[in-house]
């Protein structure tokens, strides 16, 4: 009642000329505004645009795009009135865009509809921290000139340690679009469990999924599933990029299927943490029948460009046999029309040019990657992975590579890891969240926020526009919004 006689209020006062716009209240110009990931450029203008909440709805955005549109909607945003303009002769990346916020209205201009959707992005999070009244949403005028420093920023999700159904996978989606994360790289396969189905091998997921660390019940994804992922994260403007890991970290499949293993014999399924005891046979034909069907099955269904192909931690598996299996699983991979990303170790069996190398420990095989024509992506365990405790009192998370706080995963500049790698050798950086200890959806707030936006800054935002003590006052106001939204973030000693 009280709602509505303020609004009726605001009606009287506002609207009774016809499109009236009221006066606004106090705001921080546009530049001034706490945009995570930094934008390359913002200035601010005199002048406000006012959206009527309760107005004709999406009266002033029927020509915008739709991926755009979508976005938008998905925040409760649809009313706001967009146009966009898709402009191919632009000299920028396809992810660039300008947003720009005037009295008549916001308009978007990009060259590709990625950077519509990143436009879309950015306007979120102006609008939320613009003045949101009972008349309406406040907007300063102004624009804002963006741009990635890499084009490859992604989350990576463990789901065989612990297993996180689709509607899990969802909310993750939506938590790390915010911050311009563009690949989610799913873990779908460890020693653990096997979490994809594969109609050609049905045990791998029927036998191999049964379990998660500690013996609890798994499960998997039906291809169905994993369509429904890459659809959703398509939307949201992320690229799915599936990882088989092998020749190690295969014990669920040498459970589930006998004729994989060297000697014949089916594994028992696997409940602990140890790495480095499984290993697919480098020398029986069934184990490249069984690659191709796996890699077949899931290309088939995976539109981005890339297939994760582990590599990591096969320390029982000969050397000149994993060699023998790299390369012909990148061969493989080639031939079902995807790219190759492999861990570390994988840059020493000499990758397919145009290949990915993911560093994870060993920055040394940087340099070797370069040579065979790979770029990296930088996933150093002691800053990026969001499964190292924060510090020795963290209640989950583990810390062999690091307690890692939220300036440890800042202060850090990717193009200055490695003498020798030059800013077009790297393709971007990934924060993997390892799920030894994770075992909900709270789990992962708990881990992956507040850090998540530090490392999605590094990712996108330019080396010389990064300073670490404005960035905390920005995540400051973003921890606020994280938990309106029902976000577990953790209280980070950086806030206190
Ligand atoms: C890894 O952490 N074994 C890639």
């Amino acid at each position: 009642m009280r709602l509505l006689s303020l609004c009726c209020l605001a009606f009287l006062l506002f609207s009774c000329g016809g499109d009236a716009i009221p006066p606004a209240p106090a705001m921080a110009p546009l530049a001034d505004l706490p945009i995570i990931p930094l934008p390359f450029e913002m200035s601010s203008r005199d002048g406000y645009l006012w959206v009527d909440t309760d107005g004709d709805a999406a009266a002033g955005n029927s020509g915008a795009d739709a991926g755009a549109m979508d976005y938008l909607r998905s925040r409760d945003l649809g009313m706001l009135p967009l146009a966009t303009s898709l402009d191919p002769s632009l000299t920028l990346p396809n992810e660039a865009y300008l947003l720009d916020i005037s009295a008549e209205g916001i308009t978007i201009t990009a060259k590709a509809a990625a950077g519509l959707l990143n436009g879309a992005i950015t306007l979120v999070q102006v609008v939320e921290f613009s003045p949101n009244t009972e008349r309406g949403i406040f907007l300063p005028a102004g624009t804002i000139t963006d741009q990635p420093r890499y084009a490859y920023r992604g989350f990576m999700l463990d789901v065989a340690r612990h297993f996180f159904g689709v509607d899990t996978v969802k909310q993750v989606i939506d938590r790390i679009a915010p911050y311009k994360i563009n690949h989610l790289h799913l873990h779908l396969s460890d020693d653990q469990g096997w979490r994809i189905e594969i109609k050609s091998w049905p045990g791998l997921a029927e036998i191999g999924g049964r379990f998660e660390v500690d013996g609890t019940p798994g499960g998997y994804y039906t291809q169905e599933d994993y369509t429904e992922i890459v659809n959703y994260a398509a939307a949201r403007g992320i690229t799915v990029v599936p990882e088989i890991d092998m020749p190690g970290h295969t014990n669920a499949a040498l459970n589930a299927y006998a004729e994989l293993n060297g000697d014949g014999k089916a594994r028992d399924p696997y409940f602990g943490t140890k790495v480095g005891f499984s290993t697919l046979d480098a020398n029986k034909e069934v184990t490249y029948e069984f690659i191709d069907d796996v890699v077949r099955e899931i290309s088939a269904i995976t539109p981005g460009p890339y297939f994760h192909i582990g590599g990591d931690e096969s320390s029982v598996t000969p050397h000149d046999d994993y060699v023998k299996l790299i390369r012909r699983a990148q061969d493989i991979v080639l031939k079902h029309g995807k790219k190759s990303i492999g861990w570390d170790e994988v840059a020493v069996a000499g990758l397919a040019e145009g290949s990915v190398v993911q560093l994870w420990n060993h920055t040394e095989y940087a340099l070797k990657a370069k040579e065979a024509g790979n770029k990296v992506l930088f996933s150093l365990a002691k800053r990026t992975y969001l499964d190292m405790q924060y510090d020795s009192l963290s209640r989950i998370g583990l810390h062999w590579a690091a307690y890692i706080e939220v300036d440890d995963a800042y202060n850090w500049d990717p193009g200055t890891l490695v003498d020798g790698l030059t800013e077009k050798d790297i393709l971007g950086i990934e924060a993997p969240l390892w799920s030894e200890t994770v075992r909900s959806l709270e789990d992962i707030d708990y881990l992956v926020f507040p850090r998540l936006p530090a490392l999605a800054e590094v990712g996108w935002s330019y080396q010389m526009k990064r300073q670490y003590a404005p960035f905390v006052e920005r995540l400051k106001v973003h921890q606020g919004w994280l938990k309106e939204q029902g976000i577990g973030t953790y209280d980070s000693r950086v806030f206190r």
